[in-house]
């Protein structure tokens, strides 16, 4: 279908990825063609730029009703709860996670839509992956509540495609950082913390020791290797599960010092929390090897060259 004939839901769309992806999604596809929704209200960045329609992704008859209503050919779900405030309340974290795709890909089936994007995590590595360019497949033995429904997930979607040949395409994202919207509760939000503290008290508090290595990525790079992933031939797609992807890996105490070079005066100290538990269990670095080969993944971003943004868009 060529991109005019595509009508595009996306669900959590005032979130972290969700605005940035809607209005990367519109430009693609134009206004009117992209439907924003969420359970919040509309993010002042997507105000005015094309439709928002209020949705609980819980409620299955409601949104069956606005993918009927509105012609919705693909689906992008990023309604989701991440892994330090899953940790806080388990049940709604597994409930809202899982029951919330498997209500999208029940529709996607039934109404037999194009595609459906729904996104994976780092968070699925546990204590037993490799820690050092841990695979695309290997041992995979998570420990938290978010990343056992984000494995479970996978499988939802390899089943639903196997079974029922829903297009769903999938990627396990590092952890993402940004400045256009606030995160919502990642054990990697100490990354996009630490550049308004910077910026506005010249010192940040971080909640992981400062060796703490993590993969992570830019919101651009991540923005295109999710719209690269959707137009790729379906037979390029041979992960059916979730995709690897990489950009870089740095500790708090290297993320630190790429500030201090644009800002002297910025001081580092450490009170890690509950979320190194977390931080540790995950591996330092990804091999995206499957990614790069299949649809051509590579990333454009650095820690030196998202610093300079970072902080020249925040600045600004
Ligand atoms: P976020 O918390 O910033 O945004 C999620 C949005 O979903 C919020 O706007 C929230 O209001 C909305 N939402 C929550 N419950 C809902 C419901 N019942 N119905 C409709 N909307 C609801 O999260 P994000 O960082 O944008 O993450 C989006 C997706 O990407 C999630 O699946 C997350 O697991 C995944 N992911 C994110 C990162 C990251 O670093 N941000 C990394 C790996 C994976
Ligand atoms: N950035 C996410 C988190 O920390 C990884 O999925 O939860």
């Amino acid at each position: 279908m060529s991109p005019a004939k595509e009508k595009i839901l996306v669900i959590g769309a005032s979130g972290q990825i969700g605005v940035e992806l809607t209005q990367a999604l519109r430009k693609i596809y134009g206004n009117a063609n992209v439907v924003a929704s969420d359970l919040r209200e509309e993010n002042d960045l997507l105000k005015g730029t094309g439709p928002y329609v209020s949705l609980d992704v819980m409620n299955k008859e409601m949104l069956h009703v606005q993918v009927i209503r509105q012609n919705i050919t693909q689906v992008y779900l990023l309604a989701a709860i991440l892994s330090a405030t899953g940790e806080k309340n388990p049940g709604l974290a597994w409930h809202l996670n899982m029951q919330g795709l498997l209500n999208v890909l029940d529709i996607a089936r039934d109404e037999k839509l194009q595609k459906v994007y729904w996104p994976s995590s780092i968070a699925v590595f546990g204590p037993t992956s490799p820690k050092e360019n841990c695979p695309q497949q290997t041992i995979i033995e998570p420990i938290t509540v978010y990343g056992i429904s984000k494995y479970a997930g996978e499988f939802w979607c390899n089943y639903f495609h196997r079974r029922f040949r829903v297009d769903i395409r999938s990627i396990r994202y590092p952890g993402l950082i940004s400045y256009k919207s606030s995160p919502g509760g990642g054990t990697t939000d100490y990354a996009i913390e630490i550049f308004q503290e910077a910026l506005e008290n010249k010192k940040y508090s971080c909640c992981l020791q400062k060796d703490t290595y993590l993969p992570m990525m830019y919101m651009p790079d991540a923005i295109r290797a999710t719209i690269e992933l959707m137009e790729a031939p379906a037979s390029s797609v041979s992960v059916r599960t979730s995709y690897n992807v990489s950009a870089m890996s740095f500790s708090p105490e290297e993320i630190g010092a790429e500030i201090k070079k644009h800002i002297p005066e910025f001081r580092m100290s450490y009170a890690p929390d509950y979320r190194q538990e977390i931080a540790n269990s995950w591996p330092k670095s990804i091999d995206d090897s499957v990614a790069r080969s299949d649809w051509g993944w590579k990333p454009e971003y650095n820690l030196e060259k998202m610093t300079l943004d970072m902080l020249a868009n925040l600045q600004s």
